[in-house]
């Protein structure tokens, strides 16, 4: 099995997104708490044997880790062949761009809104004409990128067209995601809920399918020709062919974005354990890795998005 490894590097984030609030349900690691570099490197040579070909950097917001360009350097060294990936909002990319860390191969940028004083309105302060233009400096330069938009019914589920829109002037992929709840903002998920069926009626799109089994999007084709992803993780769960696991930014290592514990490697880590204990820990829990989806009655943790990483 190909495993991907979601890696959040850091909870904090300069947008206040309603469905994610950073610090509400705990508050963010401190920066003496956070994996280091070189911690990294340790820890990614354990995912080695297991067959990781993708390693995507979350947050929070992962560009504002000053040491960015060094945990991809220890990825990109303790796994030369997987895919490197980051997720993120993009107001930091510019930056990232003008000197690409090695291995970096793909960026997700979100954008709720396209318009200008909505996007401040629904995310923070931020300049949405600014980053569009680097995710389209992201792709001339050869990133594999795409456009991650949560639609927000009443927020901006008006918008589906002017993303489309958007999507076929620039060749950009773009993927409409359904809301999730984490239970950090239960009020803000129930007034808000756009089913992804919703979105397909909209747009009169019929069902592609997904391009991996793993992937959590499933391309539609609108109407109008458009291709767009949709990610419906709440009204058709993609459990049965995940292959995601994720570390936390202390490290706690998780088989499922709803498990609510999972394995402290990066505590165990600093109390000394050896290479070939920690092995024997992440291969217990890649085996035992099972969904917590809410639509299951298995225990399920109580988080914001900011704290596993989406
Ligand atoms: P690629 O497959 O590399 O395109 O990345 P991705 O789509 O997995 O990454 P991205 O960070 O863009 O996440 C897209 C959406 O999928 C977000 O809303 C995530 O919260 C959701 N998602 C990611 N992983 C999981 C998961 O394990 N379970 C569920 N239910 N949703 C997930
Ligand atoms: N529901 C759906 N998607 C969410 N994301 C964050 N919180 C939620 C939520 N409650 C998205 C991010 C990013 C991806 C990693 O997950 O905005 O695009």
């Amino acid at each position: 099995m190909n495993f991907t490894l979601r890696v959040n590097v850091g909870e904090h984030c300069q947008y206040d997104c309603g469905y994610c609030r950073p610090g509400l349900v705990r508050a963010p690691t401190g920066a003496s708490q956070r994996v280091q570099p070189a911690e990294y490197a340790r820890l990614a040579l354990l995912f080695a044997p297991l067959g990781v070909t993708k390693v995507r950097f979350t947050g929070g917001e992962p560009l504002l880790r000053p040491d960015f360009r060094e945990v991809v350097a220890a990825f990109h060294q303790a796994l030369p062949d997987a895919t490197l990936a980051l997720t993120t909002n993009g107001q930091r990319l510019d930056a990232l761009l003008d000197d690409l860390p090695p291995g970096l191969g793909a960026v997700t940028v979100h954008v709720d809104s396209l318009q200008a004083d909505r996007y401040r309105r629904l995310m923070g302060e931020g300049d949405v004409s600014a980053v569009l233009a680097s995710v389209q400096r992201a792709k001339a330069l050869g990133l594999a990128t795409k456009l991650n938009v949560v639609v927000q019914r009443g927020l901006n589920d008006d918008e589906l067209p002017d993303f489309l829109a958007w999507s076929r002037r620039t060749g950009l992929e773009v993927r409409f995601i359904e809301l999730m709840n984490t239970g950090s903002a239960s009020g803000f998920t129930r007034a808000h809920f756009f089913a992804g069926a919703e979105v397909v009626a909209r747009l009169g799109a019929t069902r592609l399918g997904r391009k991996h089994a793993a992937d959590p999007a499933c391309l539609f084709r609108a109407a109008d020709g458009t291709v767009f992803g949709l990610i419906a993780s709440d009204t058709a769960p993609f459990c049965e062919d995940c292959a995601r696991l994720r570390l936390s930014a202390d490290g706690r290592l998780r088989g499922c974005l709803y498990e609510p514990a999972g394995a402290p490697l990066g505590a165990l880590l600093r109390a000394g354990w050896s290479d070939a204990m920690l092995s024997g820990l992440v291969k217990r829990a890649v085996s035992e890795k099972r969904s917590h989806h809410p639509s299951l009655a298995l225990p399920r943790g109580r988080f914001s998005m900011a704290d596993l990483g989406g």
